[in-house]
């Protein structure tokens, strides 16, 4: 659940790292619960969320995940992981970049099932988001599933459209999809292993 606290932390995380944290609030209640629909948390799992921020999207799947699972929050500023580590006491922060993560993921939790990856990708180096992809596809489970999530608005991108043609080139099936619930809209883009 967003706060006070959460909002006012991100505001100004984005006003010190603009480029890098790339949105004035965290995600919204609404948007992350379209974001988790369909994800099963019925059994046991290894959930990551790649550039969690205040952790609105980690703190849910702590909350909704089985007792044997995991919730891995990677995130690189160090203010963000700071907060994170008093979110949930079942979340595990990593203090990194995604591009770095996959290596000590896999040796303390094992693959993933899902990984969720809110990044600031029409700001990113085509080849830090080449590496990212690489990485995510290496830490799912063979029947895994990566969602990307990011400003509707940035589709118009070009940088972001040549993104979404290595991701087909990447992952066997991919589909795109749009949520309202959110100002601005977000676009979740689901890739299967
Ligand atoms: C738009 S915010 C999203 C925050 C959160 N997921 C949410 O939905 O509210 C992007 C986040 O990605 C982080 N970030 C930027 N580059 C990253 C990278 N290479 N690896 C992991 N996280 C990154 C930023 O620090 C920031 O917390």
């Amino acid at each position: 659940m967003r706060t006070h606290e959460d909002q006012f932390l991100f505001l100004n995380e984005f006003i010190r790292h603009p480029l890098r944290v790339a949105a004035v609030q965290p995600s919204s209640e609404a948007f992350v619960n379209d974001l988790l629909a369909g994800v099963s948390f019925e059994k046991d799992g290894v959930f990551v969320e790649y550039g969690a921020g205040t952790g609105v999207v980690s703190a849910e799947i702590c909350r909704r995940m089985s007792n044997g699972s995991f919730c891995v929050a990677v995130e690189p500023n160090k203010s963000f992981c700071d907060f994170l580590n008093n979110v949930d006491s079942r979340m595990r922060v990593i203090c990194d970049f995604a591009e770095n993560a996959s290596e000590k993921i896999l040796e303390l939790y094992g693959p993933a099932d899902v990984i969720l990856a809110g990044l600031p990708f029409s700001l990113m180096s085509e080849e830090t988001i080449s590496v990212i992809l690489k990485e995510a596809k290496n830490l799912l489970v063979s029947d895994g599933e990566l969602r990307l999530f990011f400003y509707a608005h940035s589709l118009l991108v070009p940088k972001v459209q040549r993104m979404l043609d290595s991701v087909f080139e990447v992952f066997s099936l991919t589909w795109t999809s749009v949520s309202w619930n959110n100002i601005p809209p977000m676009a979740v883009v689901r890739c299967l292993n």
